[in-house]
């Protein structure tokens, strides 16, 4: 099969299993991770395949949204397997979306390759900005959690156990991640993105404490 084929068709197979995605991970978080990969990959010169399908692929088996106590399902290798992909490129896509997520502020995420920098460059951009506290509170909603509780510190979490069990309010959520993202970004390219966004994050939580204090 060509490789334009090959996207087509996982983008379709995507987009049917993300359609009504209510957390933040819908399809068009996984389209702003592919554009924004595919970005970065093309200034640092990474493989664009290999990126394009992590990307497409990146949230299908992941932890955050499958209840089965973060256990793999096997859902994106199984996908590689049928459409007969290379198994030396299904091995890179697989160690790219492997190495993507977040697990816990003390916890180490090493990105091996330029294809897992530049995919989870582009992930971590998409948590942080507007883009990101939007989708900081679909899934703090999606998961019952309070918007803020002045009685709940932030926590910053030692193991990956330890944060993926982890229920404080989603104003925490800032304190315990996406503050320290514009930190832990791989390349120079999504480093410059992330600085603009970030700043926006302080202003909005400035602006929250302002109007939590004078009524609270
Ligand atoms: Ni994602």
């Amino acid at each position: 099969m060509k490789t334009s084929k090959i996207i087509e068709e996982t983008e379709s197979y995507i987009r049917t299993v993300f359609q009504q995605e209510g957390s933040g991970h819908d399809w068009w978080h996984i389209h702003r991770v592919r554009q924004l990969a595919l970005s970065i990959a093309a200034k640092e010169g990474a493989d664009m395949f290999i990126v394009e399908m992590a990307s497409l692929l990146h949230d299908l088996d992941d932890w955050k949204l499958i209840e089965n106590n973060g256990q793999k399902s096997g859902k994106a290798l199984n996908w590689l397997i049928a459409l007969e992909i290379d198994s030396t490129i299904s091995k890179q896509i697989m160690d790219v979306i492997e190495e993507v997520s977040f697990k816990g502020a003390g916890v180490e995420t090493r990105a091996t390759s330029l294809e897992s920098k530049a995919v989870q460059d582009a992930d971590r951009l998409d948590a942080i900005g507007a883009i990101g506290i939007a989708r900081t509170f679909a899934y703090g909603g999606h998961k019952n959690r309070l918007i803020y509780d002045p009685l709940t510190d932030p926590v910053e979490h030692q193991s990956f156990e330890e944060y993926r069990l982890g229920n404080g309010p989603t104003i925490n959520h800032f304190y315990e991640k996406l503050l320290l993202l514009k930190d832990r970004m791989n390349t120079e390219t999504a480093r410059n993105m992330a600085e603009g966004r970030h700043q926006f994050m302080s202003l909005f939580l400035d602006e929250f404490f302002n109007e939590w204090n004078s009524i609270c």
